[in-house]
């Protein structure tokens, strides 16, 4: 029996995480979330010393102390574009964990089964799932990190065969996971782990481009029904409300992100399956472009009313967002109105654009989400894409088949003028062209946007 004073701190982690997870919602209380939720998770952890008769206390605390190193290492050297790999990473170790937990206790629970009625078969079920899906998990998040980290790549990978594949390990799965609960073995654990990897690998090599990042979400949803699961067998609550959240939010962030892209589920995990590659070519274009210097391109800003800011992708490469503020602050100053749009999906993370501006200090207020903005760029002069791409593709309105086809974007190509600040005419995530770049109302400003930006800073300044 669970001492009361063990479940009661496990109940206040338990709160703490709900009270994280209300916090990471908006970006004022987000730090403060973030740092109640991991004290919370220490304190989750430390727990069981102070309880529990453990063997082997030195292994475990080297693990923890390995675990510590690398985790503090790796969060500090992250670049932010990098973040989605980092989370699949740690989101597949997680998988990888409760699988491997599972495989003990399936092994410590085996002899219990001789016993009438000692184990439930739905015990002996839920750790086939942990087993499983954590195991999926693990093997899918390692793909996703080595395709985001350009270890592999990025394109959908298919090949002969692979759907019945598919079909054949998930078969096996079923039936491996039946005999779990009938007859239970080690052996029978370790096959149905080996499936699952299998089945982890074969689900995310199809997934190519844009659609990578989504399905880390979805991973993550997997781990946290895993850690769930895992809760469930070894009896710990904390475990089981934790990996609940995990998997409640996953869901939920994968729907909503697969909304702004305006595809389904279905479509990002099978479509390459079927046929349709969901990435272009990738390669830039020779037509010719309108393009100017940035004294130019300040006159037109100098003398607007309206400009709409968008930022982008490249907006974080450069780490151009000081300059960027300073150039919107000089402008508001002259009495431009100037806002910034957020496109759901700019950048490579759900939120990009917010935190990269909120670290610059822009005022919320000046980000305006694409619902909210889109009716507003046919009154606006200049709309100013910095590092952005996708997400003002009109593409994504007109050509039936482009990888982007569906996805609601910016109606920049609504506005009287459109200046893009890229480097070259290579395309955006997607890899297809823009039309937008070609339009006669559009200048581009090549080069690296923080250098740019600075010389258009100076050419506003001396207007
Ligand atoms: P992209 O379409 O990827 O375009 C980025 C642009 O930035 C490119 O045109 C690139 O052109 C330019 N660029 C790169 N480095 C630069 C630099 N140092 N200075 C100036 N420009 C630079 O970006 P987006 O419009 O933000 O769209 C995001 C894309 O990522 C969408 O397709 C979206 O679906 C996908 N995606 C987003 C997420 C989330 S949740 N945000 C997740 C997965 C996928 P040059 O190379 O010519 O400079």
């Amino acid at each position: 029996m669970t001492p009361i004073w063990v479940q009661l701190t496990y109940l206040a982690c338990a709160v703490c995480f709900i009270l994280a997870l209300k916090g990471l919602s908006g970006p004022k209380t987000a730090r403060i979330g973030n740092l109640i939720g991991a004290a919370a998770a220490v304190v989750a952890v430390a727990v069981p010393f102070f309880y529990l008769d453990l063997d082997h206390l030195a292994l475990i605390l080297v693990a923890i102390a390995i675990g510590t190193a690398g985790g503090v290492f790796g969060a500090q050297r992250v670049q932010m574009t990098q973040m989605p790999q980092m989370v699949a990473l740690f989101n597949g170790v997680g998988g990888g964990a409760a699988a491997l937990v599972a495989l003990l206790e399936l092994h410590e629970l085996i002899p219990l089964t001789e016993i009438d009625g000692a184990v439930n078969w739905f015990t002996l079920a839920a750790t086939a799932f942990t087993i499983l899906v954590g195991s999926i998990s693990f093997a899918g998040s390692v793909v996703t990190f080595a395709k985001l980290q350009e270890l592999m790549t990025s394109r959908p990978v298919v090949f002969p065969g692979l759907p019945i594949l598919f079909g054949a390990s998930g078969i096996a799965a079923v039936v491996l996971g039946v005999v779990t609960v009938t007859g239970p073995a080690v052996w029978v654990g370790v096959v149905l782990a080996l499936v699952g990897l299998l089945i982890g690998l074969l689900l995310v090599l199809p997934v190519g481009g844009a659609d990578v990042p989504i399905v880390i979400s979805l991973l993550n949803a997997f781990t946290g029904l895993t850690v769930a699961a895992g809760g469930y067998v070894l009896d710990n609550v904390v475990l089981l409300v934790a990996g609940t959240l995990v998997g409640a939010s996953g869901t939920f962030l994968t729907m909503l992100m697969a909304k702004a892209m305006g595809r389904s589920v279905a479509n990002i995990l099978f479509g390459a399956l079927k046929g349709g590659s969901t990435l272009g070519s990738g390669e830039a274009s020779d037509r010719p472009v309108k393009s100017a210097g940035p004294e130019d391109v300040a006159i037109l800003l100098g003398y607007a009313d309206r400009v709409i800011v968008v930022p982008g992708y490249g907006l974080a490469v450069a780490q151009a967002q000081h300059t960027l503020r300073e150039l919107v602050e000089v402008l508001i100053a002259r009495g431009t109105k100037v806002d910034y749009a957020i496109h759901p999906v700019a950048g490579r993370m759900p939120g990009h654009m917010n935190v990269l501006l909120a670290e610059a200090q822009v005022p919320y207020e000046q980000l305006v989400e694409m619902d909210e903005i889109n009716g507003e760029f046919k009154h606006t002069d200049v709309v100013l894409v910095v590092g952005a791409n996708d997400v003002v593709n009109p593409a994504a309105k007109t050509t039936p088949g482009a990888p982007i086809y569906g996805m609601p974007i910016l109606n920049a190509d609504e506005a009287q003028q459109v200046v893009f600040m890229k480097r070259s005419m290579r395309p955006g995530f997607a890899g297809i062209e823009n039309e937008l770049l070609f339009d006669p109302r559009t200048t581009l400003l090549f080069g690296d946007a923080k250098d740019s930006l600075g010389k258009l800073l100076n050419a506003v300044k001396a207007l």
